[in-house]
């Protein structure tokens, strides 16, 4: 795995989210904790809505456009057939890291 650092984790309010723009494109990270953090897609399979301004609660986002709730460590959204894709990460020293080759594949296809 090739990590590339993203931000510092103070940079996303707690019970909320930041949208990261990197050279595959962007990334919504939701902080859901003091020290859990998840990375996954900013656009909402439905209608494309911007994930990255929901509501997180729990381990979840809600859509800002329609309300559709996404499981953000599975991507899996509830009682719906559509799902966001996950991005694998890591806190190190404070500061959030992706998989940069994952990402590269994602833009890829
Ligand atoms: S665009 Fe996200 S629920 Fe409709």
């Amino acid at each position: 795995m090739s990590w590339i650092d993203l931000c510092a984790i103070d940079d996303i309010p707690l019970r909320g989210a930041r949208r990261i723009k990197t050279a595959q494109g962007c990334v919504a990270l939701f902080r859901t904790g003091d020290t859990e953090v998840f990375a996954a897609a900013d656009r909402c399979p439905h209608k494309g809505g911007p994930l990255s301004e929901g509501i997180v609660h729990g381990q979840s986002v809600t859509c800002p456009l329609h309300n559709m709730v996404f499981d953000l460590t599975t991507g899996q959204a509830r009682g719906e057939a559509m799902q966001i894709q996950t991005h694998a990460l890591r806190i190190e020293d404070g500061r959030v890291l992706i998989d940069g080759a994952k990402l590269r594949a994602r833009s890829a296809a």
